[in-house]
């Protein structure tokens, strides 16, 4: 069985993507500093399984922490998740998200040269392209983030370029549109303490667990003037890590590193969402018109071909089976849980 080292394998979309891996028959190790999660998901997908998976305790900007790691397993692949963000506060404390993000992820390159480790999947982000100049974003539109959480999911993904280059460790950059929804098998899900994300604020908010929801912005050049944006489920987007693990492992080229976009070419306006999400809730949102934020662009969708023929990818889930399974998840009681329990 192949050892996959998941940084990050507690959070959001590590979690996920375990259960895909294990799905696909790899053994995931965890490596994890619980600065956003909590071991609640890791434990359910033991129980799910009936298997216990490894899981370490330990920080991607500590060296020691993880060379050990590196020596005592031996990794067949990389998927590195672990990093802060928060782009509102990256821009607030940029030093911390360089440290975390930039000198974390230059750790985790020197130890797979170090210790023979040929293939990395790296979480980036959309937001490598700041404010784009067309509406549809293909891996070749400028890159030109406005923020230090793109700015520093950029150098990485730099660094790794250079890497395949000087020591043949190959990898794939999944730049990730808006990633949404939970499992429907196990009960997992988004559980962020300081929560940014649209759908489940809003969902959050008709629950009555979160008060006051603010709609940015009605004067965006977009169809009813609130921003437009790329829903991507978070099963298909776990799906889409263990595709690229297997086309690294398939690779015979050492120099290789491309970056791959996740999303599903379709973009959805603030006020869709929030329509679908009452749809679905049965509920009214009640909530107030506030100005833009700056340095929010009218729209950001995918151009996906490369996803689907690189990786042989799709998107299958509809926008409103999203908000179903994310409605699901933040109603229930292990929702609470792992917000909570450590
Ligand atoms: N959620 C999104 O919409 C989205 C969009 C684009 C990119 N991303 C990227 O995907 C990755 C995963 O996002 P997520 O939503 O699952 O976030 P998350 O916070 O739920 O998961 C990240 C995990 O990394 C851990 N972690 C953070 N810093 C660490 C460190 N120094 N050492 C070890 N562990 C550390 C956290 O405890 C957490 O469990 C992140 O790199 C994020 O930047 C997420």
């Amino acid at each position: 069985m192949k050892n996959i080292l998941v940084t990050g394998g507690a959070g959001y979309i590590g979690s996920h993507t375990i259960i895909e891996l294990i799905k696909k028959g790899y053994n995931p190790i965890v490596f994890d500093n619980f600065s956003n999660s909590t071991d609640k998901s890791l434990k359910l997908i033991n129980e799910y399984f009936k298997k216990e998976l490894t899981v370490i305790n330990g920080d991607i900007i500590n060296m020691e922490d993880l060379d050990e790691v590196f020596k005592q397993y031996g990794f067949d692949g990389i998927v590195h998740f672990a990093g802060c963000l928060e782009v509102g506060e990256s821009m607030i404390n940029p030093i911390k998200y360089y440290k975390n993000i930039v000198s974390g992820s230059i750790n985790l390159v020197e130890l797979a040269n170090k210790y023979n480790v040929k293939n990395i999947v790296f979480s980036s982000t959309a937001g490598v392209y700041g404010i784009p100049n067309v509406s549809v974003i293909s891996e070749d539109t400028i890159i030109n983030p406005i923020n230090t959480y793109g700015k520093a999911k950029y150098m990485v993904e730099r660094i790794l370029e250079d890497a395949s280059r000087a020591y043949g460790i190959r990898s794939i950059r999944l730049r990730y549109f808006n990633v949404a929804g939970a499992s429907e098998i196990i009960k997992i899900g988004e559980a962020h303490r300081s929560e940014s994300h649209l759908i489940p604020n809003i969902l959050l908010n008709i629950l009555g667990i979160k008060n006051g929801f603010k709609l940015f912005g009605n004067d965006y050049n977009t169809k009813d003037g609130t921003c437009v944006r790329d829903y991507i489920y978070v099963c298909d987007l776990a799906l889409a890590h263990v595709k690229a693990i297997e086309v690294l492992e398939s690779n015979e080229k050492n120099d290789f590193s491309i970056p791959i976009n996740l999303g599903t070419k379709s973009g959805y306006s603030n006020l869709e969402i929030i329509k679908t999400c009452e749809d679905v809730t049965g509920k009214t949102l009640n909530y107030e018109t506030v100005d833009r934020r700056p340095g929010d662009p009218d729209k950001l969708v995918a151009d996906n071909t490369k996803a689907m023929e690189v990786l042989n990818w799709r998107p299958t889930a509809s926008l409103k089976q999203i908000i179903q399974s994310a409605w699901n998840w933040h109603s229930s009681i292990e929702y609470i849980e792992a917000l909570g329990v450590k």
